[in-house]
């Protein structure tokens, strides 16, 4: 230490990695009263901005802690059947390359905390558990002849307002990291909560006499997370590579590639390419797909073709213990057997 280019590199890293650090609340937030300003603290890294605003809205807090935790959860579930599997969010607040740099891999992440962050706090506030927000406002389009706006909608305009402020502000007021990296960054938190805002959809409640729906109640709510993040993971797979170049007066992200079409609001964008994460390799952020689960009849991602690289396979037969013949017993519990089963599994090499 005390050289100047590893002190560089750094506060570099500390840049690099500061925008999601709010990912490692999962740990250090569980199990926290949230009650007193004091608390704010527990979280190493909280840029300026955040501290303040955790200060203010400590009633936020756990919803940002949910966030935190369903943004690992559902990271891994949706990219369970990928050589990138996402295991490295539970790194969180550290984080490795291909996390900390500006990947196709970190563009989904962003997006998908900055969206997770304004639906757990939209929600938040349609459930009463926010002393300063309640239901989302009464939509203005008019209802159809066969219902009208009623119940308690997710509140996505509050929601959107303290989430975009939690999650971008890293992004806006830290002096570290690149522009370049930062401009990507901003731009996948906001192409999440785009994603966010256009999955709001109209649901129903029946009334009327024995379910017959002549009266239904309406309102505007939200998906679950999962959806969103499969949204997001098509939008991964089509992400456009992207520069931050001067044009006119401004520096803004541009495509690599001249004859790609103009970035849209809800598209990813990333500056450097990934590894194929067929092999480890630290530097890079890869872990590698050995000893990874592969479907031997999928033709999709999980093949055992694709997830082991052309390396082949270990198959191995493995006994599942499964509830069977179950019977129903006036009145009212089901008794089952228990039934082994062989099942083939099938490892890369
Ligand atoms: C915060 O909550 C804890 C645990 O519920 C309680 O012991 C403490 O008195 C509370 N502090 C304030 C300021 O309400
Ligand atoms: C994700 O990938 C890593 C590295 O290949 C592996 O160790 C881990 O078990 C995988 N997780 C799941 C849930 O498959
Ligand atoms: C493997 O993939 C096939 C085809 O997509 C699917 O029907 C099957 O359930 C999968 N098997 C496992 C063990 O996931």
């Amino acid at each position: 230490m005390g050289h100047p280019s590893a002190i560089a590199t750094l506060l570099c890293q500390l840049g690099l990695s500061v925008a999601i650090q709010w990912l490692g609340l999962t740990e250090s937030g569980s199990g926290v009263a949230w009650n007193e300003s004091h608390h704010c603290r527990l979280l190493a890294g909280l840029v300026p901005d955040q501290f303040q605003l955790c200060r203010r809205n400590l009633e936020v807090m756990p919803s940002i802690v949910q966030a935190a935790r369903h943004t690992k959860s559902v990271c891994q579930k949706t990219f369970a059947d990928m050589r990138w599997n996402c295991s490295s969010i539970r790194r969180a607040p550290s984080f490795g390359p291909d996390l900390l740099k500006g990947t196709r891999e970190s563009a989904f992440v962003y997006a998908l905390a900055a969206a997770a962050v304004s639906h757990s706090i939209a929600q938040a506030c349609t459930s009463g558990e926010l002393p300063l927000c309640s239901c989302g406002s009464v939509p203005s389009e008019v209802p159809g002849p066969d219902f009208r706006w009623g119940g308690c909608g997710d509140n996505l305009r509050y929601g959107l307002q303290l989430g975009t402020a939690f999650a971008d502000s890293p992004l806006k007021s830290s002096k570290l990291g690149t522009q370049g990296l930062k401009a990507m960054n901003l731009h996948n938190n906001a192409a999440g909560r785009q994603v966010l805002s256009d999955s709001l959809d109209t649901k129903c409640k029946c009334h009327g006499v024995s379910g017959s729906c002549s009266v239904k109640t309406c309102w505007k709510g939200l998906p679950n997370l999962d959806e969103i993040a499969s949204d997001l993971k098509s939008k991964y797979l089509a992400a456009i590579r992207v520069t931050h170049r001067l044009i006119g007066p401004r520096k803004q992200l541009v495509p690599k590639e001249m004859d790609v079409r103009p970035v849209k609001e809800t598209d990813l964008v990333y500056l450097i390419n990934s590894p194929d994460y067929c092999m480890p390799n630290q530097q890079l952020g890869s872990l590698g797909t050995q000893d990874r689960q592969c479907n031997k009849t999928s033709v999709s991602s999980n093949s055992c073709n694709l997830m082991c690289c052309g390396r082949g396979y270990n198959t191995y037969t493995e006994e599942v213990v499964e509830r069977c013949h179950c019977k129903y017993h006036w009145c009212c519990y089901v008794v089952c057997k228990k039934c082994r089963r062989k099942v083939e599994r099938y490892v890369c090499k």
